[in-house]
C-alpha cells in the first residue's frame, strides 16, 4: 500500500493523527488514538518480554526526559549531534543537505565534511526544493537537540534527551550498587527521545518526539560469555560493507558459525541473532524483507565501534528502512560520563581487575516499528482490508458479537466482562450485520471473534454455553465451550520469549 493510503486508513481507524491537527498540525509530531496507543504498548511489552528474557541480569528502569547541560556535554551530543543544514537565500526555507542532494547522491552524505557537501551543492547548482532557485547556502552544522531554560531564573540550561540511552548511563552507578555488583548488567528503558529534525518527513520515520526502546548491556570486554552454541546454526541476512561497495543491495544469507571473528565477537553476534529473531518470530516480519546493514567507519554514529542496522523493506516507503540497530559503543559512554562528572565509574571485576565497563546497545524505534506493522501486515482481501497483526501484538484480542442484539446481547455483554476479568482484551460489538462486524475487527487486527447465537442461550440446547470462535487468519470456525475461551485466547496471544539458555561459565 502507498504511504498516503496507509496513513489515511490509520487516521480513519483512530490509530494516529497529527499533533494539533485542529491548528493545521505540527511538523514531525503525531498523537496516537485508542487503537494506536494499545498497539504501541503491546509492541513495547513484546520488546521487553523478549529482550529482558535474554538474561536474569537485564532490568528495566525509567528516567527523566530532561537532562542537565553537563550530561549532554559529556556525552558528546552538544558537540557532535548535528546534521548538515542548508538554507535558501531566496525563500529562507531550511533543508537537510542529504535530502537536497538525494538525486545526485542517493547514498547520503554521512562521512562527508560540511565543506565537501557545500562544494557539491554549489557545483551542481542544486535548486531549492521549495522555490526552485539555485540559491542554497553552504551547509552549517545544526544541533538537533531541543534546549530548554530550566528553573525559575531560566539561567540553567537543560536539554530534552536525544536518546533514551543517556538515562541508562546515568543510572549505571546506582544500578551497580543495587544489583549484584557483577557484569554483565543490562539496563533497559522505554521512553521518549526528542530531536529537532531539520526535515521531519515520512510520517513516523523522522519525528521530533518519538519513543525508543533501548537496552544497554554493561560488560567486561575480556569476559562476556554468551551461549553462542545455541545460535551457531542460524543464518542471518547480512549486507556487509564489502558487498555494499560492489553495489549489492540484497543481503547474503550467512551462517552464524561462519561469521565468528575478532571483528564480530560472539557477544555481538549472539545479540544480533536475537534482534533478528525478534523481528522474524515476534513481529512476524517475513525474513525475505529483513537485512542487517553494516555501517562503515564513516557512516557509524560517533560513539560506535560496530554498528549493524536492522532494516525492513517497506512497500509504503519504497525500500529498506532502518527500524533498529545493534551498537557496540565500547567504553565511550562511561568514560565520558566519568570525566564529565568527575566520578570514578570503573568497577572491580570478579577476578580483581579494575575496568570501565563497555556497552552493547540494542536500540529499537517503537513508532517506526508500529508503522512497519501496518505496512507489512495490512492487505486487501477482495473489498476488505485485513490487518494480519501477529496475535501477540493485537491491541484487541477478541471481538464479542451477539447474533441478535435483543436476544443475545445480555449474554454477550456478560461474556465480554468475564473475558476482560480473565485478562483478555475483549470488545463488544452489536452494531450492524455480522459480516460488517467481522470486517471492522479484521481491519483493526483483531485475531479472534466470538458469536453468541440461539444455541448458546437456549436452555434445552446441546450447544448451550458454547460459542462460535472464528480465527481471522485461517477463517476456521469452531464451537468452543464458554469456559475454555479465555485460556485458549490467552495462549494464542501470549508474548513470545526467547528459549531458555543458561549462560555458560566459560567461552564455548
Ligand atoms: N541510542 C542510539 C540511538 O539513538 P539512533 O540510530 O539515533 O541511535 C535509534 O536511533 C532508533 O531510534 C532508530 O533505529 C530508529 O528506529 C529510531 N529513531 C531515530 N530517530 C528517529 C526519528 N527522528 N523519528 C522516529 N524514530 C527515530
Amino acid at each position: 500500500m502507498k504511504s498516503d493510503e496507509l496513513y489515511a486508513l490509520l487516521r480513519r481507524r483512530g490509530v494516529l493523527w497529527p499533533t494539533a491537527e485542529l491548528y493545521g498540525g505540527a511538523q514531525g509530531l503525531y498523537d496516537y488514538g485508542p487503537l494506536g496507543t494499545a498497539l504501541k504498548h503491546r509492541i513495547e511489552e513484546a520488546w521487553s518480554a523478549w529482550f529482558l528474557g535474554l538474561s536474569d541480569d537485564y532490568y528495566r528502569i525509567e528516567g527523566a526526559e530532561i537532562l542537565p547541560e553537563a550530561v549532554v556535554r559529556a556525552s558528546g551530543h552538544l558537540e557532535n549531534f548535528t546534521d548538515p543544514e542548508v538554507t535558501c537565500e531566496s525563500c529562507h526555507a531550511a533543508f537537510r543537505a542529504d535530502t537536497v542532494l538525494e538525486k545526485i547522491r542517493p547514498e547520503g552524505v554521512d562521512g562527508l565534511t560540511p565543506a565537501q557537501i557545500g562544494e557539491m551543492v554549489i557545483a551542481n547548482r542544486i535548486a531549492c526544493p521549495k522555490c526552485g532557485r539555485p540559491t542554497l547556502s553552504v551547509p552549517r552544522a545544526f544541533n538537533m537537540m531541543f534546549g530548554l531554560d530550566f528553573g525559575v531564573t531560566g539561567r540553567e540550561r537543560a536539554y530534552l534527551r536525544p536518546e533514551t540511552a543517556q538515562s541508562s548511563y546515568l543510572a549505571f552507578p546506582r544500578m551497580w550498587e543495587v544489583g549484584r555488583k557483577a557484569l554483565p548488567l543490562g539496563v533497559a528503558l522505554i521512553g521518549r527521545a526528542y530531536r529537532n529534525e531539520i526535515a521531519p518527513r515520512q510520517l513516523l520515520f523522522r519525528m521530533r518526539a518519538f519513543t525508543q526502546a533501548e537496552l544497554q548491556i554493561f560488560f567486561d570486554p575480556e569476559r562476556f560469555v554468551v551461549p553462542i552454541s545455541t545460535v551457531l546454526d542460524e543464518t542471518l541476512p547480512m549486507l556487509r560493507v564489502g558487498r555494499r561497495s560492489k553495489g549489492e543491495e540484497s543481503p547474503e544469507w550467512v551462517r552464524v558459525a561462519d561469521l565468528r571473528s575478532a571483528a564480530l565477537p560472539d557477544f555481538y553476534l549472539y545479540h544480533l541473532v536475537h534482534t533478528y529473531r525478534f523481528y522474524r518470530d515476534v513481529l512476524r516480519i517475513p525474513k525475505e524483507r529483513i537485512r542487517l546493514f553494516e555501517k562503515s567507519d564513516s557512516e557509524r554514529a560517533f560513539y560506535n565501534r560496530i554498528q549493524y542496522d536492522l532494516e525492513v523493506h517497506l512497500e509504503s516507503l519504497g525500500g529498506y528502512k532502518e527500524l533498529g540497530a545493534v551498537h557496540y559503543r565500547g567504553d565511550y559512554d562511561l568514560t565520558r560520563h566519568g570525566t564529565g562528572s568527575g566520578k570514578d565509574l570503573s568497577v572491580l571485576t570478579e577476578d580483581g581487575r579494575r575496568i570501565v565497563p563497555h556497552v552493547l546497545e540494542l536500540t529499537f524505534g517503537v513508532d517506526r516499528n508500529l508503522w512497519a506493522q501496518a505496512d507489512v501486515h495490512i492487505g486487501r482481501d477482495g473489498e476488505r482490508t485485513l490487518w494480519k497483526l501477529p496475535p501477540a501484538l493485537a491491541p484487541v484480542q477478541v471481538g464479542v458479537f451477539p447474533l441478535l442484539k435483543k436476544e443475545h446481547g445480555g449474554y454477550a455483554r456478560a461474556l465480554t466482562h468475564e473475558l476482560t476479568v480473565a485478562g483478555v482484551v475483549a470488545e463488544y460489538d452489536e452494531a450492524g450485520g455480522i459480516g460488517k462486524r467481522y470486517a471492522r475487527m479484521d481491519e483493526a487486527g483483531v485475531p479472534f471473534c466470538v458469536t453468541i447465537d440461539g444455541e448458546t442461550v437456549a436452555e434445552d440446547s446441546p450447544q448451550r454455553d458454547t460459542v462460535t470462535l472464528r480465527d481471522r487468519d485461517s477463517r476456521s470456525q469452531d464451537r468452543v465451550p464458554r469456559g475454555d475461551l479465555a485460556v485458549r485466547i490467552l495462549k494464542a496471544t501470549a508474548l513470545p520469549r526467547p528459549p531458555l539458555a543458561s549462560p555458560p561459565r566459560r567461552p564455548e
